[in-house]
């Protein structure tokens, strides 16, 4: 049978191959504490990647910054539960790799810093591109068997039931994107 991959007409290969390089997912691996496939690992930032991107053709938000925040803002947690500070550690780890390795300007980078170090505070009113980083993120809960509820999103976009259906089967099944074995290597 066909394998049916609603996603794909929604996502730019390009912008992942320019933003979010196997270069930069190595860098940004290296300090990881937690297991790489585990629910915060890279199989959740990737998918949280693509909801961004599906949200942002029609919120309109900044795509790097969308790209960047999925990659980021679980990027140095100490653990899989409550884990207190690790937006703002994820962000301090972006800065640190800002000028080798980021692409963006100041403006951004602020976008992706305020992303990050907020994501987990439950907000739902900001400017679009926090709003739709947030929402990507939350798009992916159900990867922990949380439903996911449109009145913690942010967008229209994001409350569009298809699109919580779409993201809800995803994150149940553990999709992992073509793109982290094919651009980011991993096996
Ligand atoms: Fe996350």
């Amino acid at each position: 049978m066909m394998n049916i991959r609603p996603f794909f007409e929604h996502l730019n290969v390009d912008h992942i191959h320019e933003l979010a390089t196997k270069s930069l997912l190595k860098n940004v691996i290296k300090t990881y504490q937690l297991p790489i496939f585990g629910i915060h690992g890279v199989s959740h930032w990737a998918r949280v990647l693509e909801n961004g991107m599906r949200l942002a053709t029609v919120t309109g938000a900044n795509i790097k910054v969308v790209i960047l925040f999925a990659i980021f803002h679980d990027s140095k947690r100490q653990n899989e539960a409550n884990d207190k500070g690790h937006g703002r550690r994820g962000a301090q780890l972006a800065s640190e790799l800002q000028t080798n390795w980021l692409n963006i300007s100041k403006l951004e980078f602020a976008l992706l810093k305020e992303a990050c170090e907020l994501h987990t505070d439950g907000l739902t009113d900001g400017e679009v591109t926090l709003q739709t980083c947030w929402d990507s993120d939350r798009l992916d809960l159900n990867r922990v068997g949380i439903r996911t509820d449109p009145e913690q999103l942010c967008t229209q976009a994001a409350k569009d039931p298809s699109v919580i259906k779409w993201a809800m089967e995803r994150a149940s099944s553990e999709t992992v994107p073509d793109f982290v074995r094919s651009i980011w290597d991993f096996a």
